[in-house]
């Protein structure tokens, strides 16, 4: 293949299903990612194990459903299609079964604000989607409500989806939802947490905004806390 933006976006979506895999986060073929490209957007194929993905296997698809490739798309080409369609602020879609962030939503569980790091998907919890069929408009139907003002949710029975503005993003974001997870499923050990009051989650959002929290790729010295000498 030759050395063209989408070679390298595509080399970029194989390393991160490996991350993927190496960190813990998924097993199996399990979960699926895409990027935003011009044409329309990158998906991984269905049902092929990371280790044996390769950069052309990963499938173009465009927003009107139709795709182009050797492989089949993702089942789950729907609900990255309607994310990317819907979110101008989004790239890229990051879908897992983690086992913690699965453990809650097979209770459809919704993540309160029991921790402040719940305020960096955008607000005071972490919404969980109705539980529909694998791959089905329905399905995205219920993760983009979930998703609304959001850059993660709950999938009910299934898993999670993690977005962000660049593949690197979606996946920290990800990783950040199956840390949320496991705290708050070891927290309910000792009974339901406390929750934090609706207006200082407000002002931990205020503050990551200003801050870049958690964005460090998207920092450009904005830290209202700290100033860098000149
Ligand atoms: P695909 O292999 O078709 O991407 O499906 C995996 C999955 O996680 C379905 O939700």
């Amino acid at each position: 293949m030759t050395d063209t933006p989408d070679v390298a976006l595509r080399r970029e979506i194989v390393e991160t299903c490996r991350k993927m895999n190496a960190s813990g986060l998924n097993q199996g073929t399990a979960g699926n990612i895409s990027v935003r490209n011009e044409a329309g957007f990158l998906v991984t194929p269905s049902s092929l194990p990371y280790d044996m993905m390769q950069p052309e296997d990963i499938v173009q698809m465009y927003f009107d459903g139709t795709y182009e490739g050797a492989r089949r798309p993702s089942s789950e080409w729907r609900f990255h299609r309607d994310i990317l369609a819907a979110r101008e602020d989004i790239n890229s879609v990051f879908h897992c079964h983690s086992v913690y962030a699965t453990s809650l939503a097979v209770h459809h569980k919704t993540i309160p604000s029991f921790h402040y790091m719940t305020g960096i998907f955008g607000g005071t919890t972490i919404r969980c989607a109705r539980y529909a069929t694998y791959g089905t408009q329905e399905l995205s139907d219920a993760a983009l409500e979930a998703l609304e003002g959001r850059t993660a949710c709950l999938l009910g029975q299934h898993g999670q989806i993690a977005l962000g503005k660049t593949l690197a993003q979606a996946l920290y974001n990800a990783i950040e939802v199956e840390t949320l997870s496991r705290l708050y499923v070891q927290a309910l050990v000792l009974g339901e947490p406390p929750v934090l009051p609706d207006d200082e989650m407000e002002r931990v959002i205020r503050q990551m905004k200003n801050m870049s929290y958690g964005r460090a790729p998207d920092l450009d010295g904005v830290n209202d806390t700290a100033r860098k000498r000149a």
